[in-house]
């Protein structure tokens, strides 16, 4: 086992795959449905990594000593068989965690084979506990009720559960204070997560960011909150917790506290590119390479070249105005 650093001197550590472009919401903010309607041309089947393809770069990913994975999409319960793919990344020696971040409203179904293959952790996104104003945000006439279905059966197996909150102004601040006082009861740990301007559908304007600070002393004035030691170098999310209280509240401040001088994080797109950076404008394909049968060496070697070459600190030199042109859409990329 080798680490590898980038130009930065970061060391490669974290696997996110995307398994699928596809999802059963259309959150305004991240696949917007004027654009993501009916012609939208996602991928076809054999464009995308199959298990088997996934299951052996992360073969090679793990020899890099990269012992966590995140999956992710579009939302990942829509590929079928999930849990067999989980099961083989669970044999893959290195691996040591396997999470997966979605949207919840299927977990009920799966969150038992889930388990049962191995995954550790589920992030559930869920952006208020108000049924119309969620509506609004998925925009597919889904109420709140099939995620914390969700959250609960996920739980109830065991599962660590973590809840992400975007915070978009005018569409999702006023659940600020709802979503902290639920969650705080339920001893869950609610992240906060600043409107980023990935892709280049959504239409995101600084103009709408609620920065981590506001959130932390709107949160604050009610409950008082204390910082929380990272568990690892390049957490990305910054964590507090409730005074006297063993639960969590996390910022993950994109856009106003960038994190980038510790970015260890390596993206595998659905169709098989590698990505350095949630904003990077291409990605290496590695799926040419394993279909023009490369060997494991010479992946591997590809995989060195890239992360060596690594430079990108996307969110640490964009400014108010100046958002890079042509971003790849994070349904397809995988927050
Ligand atoms: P944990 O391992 O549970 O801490 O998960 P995570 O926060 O790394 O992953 P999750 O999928 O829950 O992501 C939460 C938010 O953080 C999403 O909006 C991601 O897009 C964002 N995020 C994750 N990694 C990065 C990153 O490297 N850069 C930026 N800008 N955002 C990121
Ligand atoms: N800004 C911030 N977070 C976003 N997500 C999707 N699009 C955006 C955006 N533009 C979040 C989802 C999910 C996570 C993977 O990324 O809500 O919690
Ligand atoms: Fe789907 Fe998650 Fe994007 Fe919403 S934020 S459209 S649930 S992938
Ligand atoms: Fe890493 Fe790019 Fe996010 Fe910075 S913007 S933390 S380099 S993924």
């Amino acid at each position: 086992m080798e680490h590898i650093k980038d130009k930065r001197t970061r060391t490669l550590r974290d696997l996110r795959i995307s398994v699928t472009d596809r999802c059963n919401f259309r959150c305004r903010y991240c696949m917007p449905k004027e654009i993501f309607g009916a012609d939208y041309p996602f991928l076809e089947r054999e464009e995308i990594l199959s298990f088997e393809e996934i299951t052996r770069l992360a073969g090679i990913f793990s020899e890099f000593g990269v012992e966590k994975i995140r999956l992710t999409g579009g939302e990942p319960l829509l590929r079928r068989n999930l849990p067999v793919l989980i099961e083989s990344l669970y044999n893959v020696s290195g691996i040591k965690d396997i999470a997966l971040t979605t949207n919840g409203v299927f977990l009920p179904k799966h969150a038992k084979a889930l388990k049962q293959a191995g995954l550790t952790r589920v992030n559930v996104s869920l952006d208020s506990l108000n049924d119309e104003v969620f509506m609004k945000i998925n925009d597919v006439g889904r109420g709140v009720k099939p995620v914390l279905d969700g959250i609960r059966a996920a739980q109830g197996e065991g599962l660590e559960v973590k809840v992400n909150m975007v915070v978009k102004k005018g569409l999702s601040d006023n659940e600020i204070m709802p979503m902290v006082h639920y969650f705080k009861r339920e001893g869950i740990t609610l992240r906060f997560i600043e409107f980023m301007d990935v892709g280049t559908t959504n239409g995101w304007n600084y103009k709408d960011v609620i920065s981590k600070k506001e959130i932390h002393d709107l949160i604050n004035s009610h409950y008082p909150l204390e910082p929380v030691e990272p568990g690892y170098v390049g957490e990305v999310a910054k964590r507090y917790r409730y005074n006297g209280t063993d639960t969590e509240v996390g910022f993950i401040s994109s856009v106003t506290e960038s994190f980038c001088t510790s970015c260890n994080r390596a993206r595998i797109s659905t169709d098989g590119k590698l990505f350095t950076c949630l904003f990077a404008q291409s990605g290496f394909d590695l799926k040419s390479m394993i279909r023009g049968n490369a060997s494991d060496d010479e992946l591997k070697e590809a995989i060195r070249n890239v992360w060596e070459k690594r430079d990108d600190r996307y969110s640490e030199i964009r400014t108010e105005e100046s958002q890079a042109s042509r971003k790849i859409e994070m349904s397809y990329i995988g927050g």
